[in-house]
C-alpha cells in the first residue's frame, strides 16, 4: 500500500484530483469507481473546475458508484443519484447513460444486482476505485461480517452506520436500513484503489484496517490484499 500523507482535506482533495486527471488523461475511456460520502466532495469539485477549464475531459469515461440506498430515487435529496448528479455529472461533459448506479426503485432488487454486476463486467474492469472509509471500517456498504468474496448485493446497515449517516437525513428513522452495495469481492477487482481518509475520529479504524489483521469484521482490511492501493490521508500512521 502506498501511503501518501498530507496535512489538510484540502491537500487530500488535491493529490486524488491529481492522481485521477493522470488517469483520465492517460487513457480517455477510463472507467472510474465512484464513492459518496463527505470524503469526495472537495475531489469533484475540483474535477469540475479542472473540466471547465479544458485541463480533464470526461467524454468517453465511464463511472459506477458503490452504493445505493434502496428506496431512493434520483429526486430524492438523500439518494446516491442525486449526490453524484449534484456534485460532479451534470457539471462535466460526461455522457449520463455512462454512470451506472445501483438502481434503489428497481422492483427485482436480487436482478438489479445481477443487472449492475454484469454492466461492470461489460464495461472491463474498473481502473481506478475510490474508497471511503466508515468509522465501523466499511467499504461501500459493506458491513463488518460481509463476505471477503461478495459481488453487488442487497444488505442491511449496521445501526452505527445509519446514526453515521443521520446527519444527512431530517432524522435518524428517515435513514433507509436497506441498500445496494458492490461486494467486496467486485472491489477488489478494480486495478488500482484510491483510498480517502481525513479526519482524526477514522485513525484508530484506519490504524486498525491497514495494520491489523486482515479479518471480515473491518472489511477495509482486505485491502492489505490488494497489489495497487494508494491511501491519502491526514492522519499520521
Ligand atoms: C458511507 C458510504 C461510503 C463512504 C463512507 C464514509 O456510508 N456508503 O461509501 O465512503 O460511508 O463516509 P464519509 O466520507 O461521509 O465519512
Amino acid at each position: 500500500m502506498q501511503i501518501v500523507k498530507v496535512n489538510n482535506y484540502e491537500e487530500m482533495s488535491e493529490k486524488a484530483a491529481d492522481l485521477v486527471t493522470g488517469l483520465i488523461n492517460q487513457s480517455k475511456k477510463s472507467v472510474l469507481g465512484l464513492a459518496t460520502g463527505s470524503t469526495p466532495e472537495k475531489l469533484y469539485d475540483i474535477l469540475v473546475e479542472r473540466n471547465i477549464r479544458k485541463e480533464i475531459s470526461f467524454q468517453q469515461v465511464k463511472t459506477f458508484n458503490l452504493d445505493e440506498y434502496v428506496g431512493l430515487g434520483e429526486n430524492d435529496l438523500n439518494s446516491y443519484r442525486y449526490y453524484m448528479n449534484e456534485k460532479l455529472f451534470h457539471k462535466v461533459d460526461i455522457e449520463m447513460e455512462n454512470t451506472y448506479i445501483p438502481n434503489g426503485l428497481a422492483t427485482s432488487l436480487d436482478k438489479e444486482c445481477e443487472r449492475y454486476e454484469q454492466e461492470i463486467q461489460k464495461a472491463g474492469t474498473i481502473d481506478l476505485q475510490l474508497l471511503g472509509l466508515g468509522l465501523n471500517g466499511h467499504i461501500g456498504f459493506n458491513e463488518p461480517g460481509s463476505s471477503f468474496n461478495s459481488r453487488t448485493h442487497v444488505t442491511q446497515l449496521d445501526q452505527s452506520t445509519i446514526e453515521a449517516n443521520a446527519r444527512f437525513f431530517k432524522t435518524p428513522e428517515d435513514v433507509p436500513t436497506k441498500v445496494i452495495t458492490m461486494g467486496i469481492g467486485t472491489i477488489m477487482k478494480a486495478k488500482q484503489i484510491l483510498l480517502l481518509v481525513q479526519g482524526e475520529k477514522k485513525a484508530e479504524i484506519l490504524k486498525k484496517a491497514i495494520e491489523g489483521e486482515v479479518t471480515e469484521h473491518i472489511p477495509a482490511s482486505i485491502l492489505q490484499r490488494h497489489s495497487n492501493v494508494t491511501l491519502i490521508t491526514d492522519i499520521s500512521i
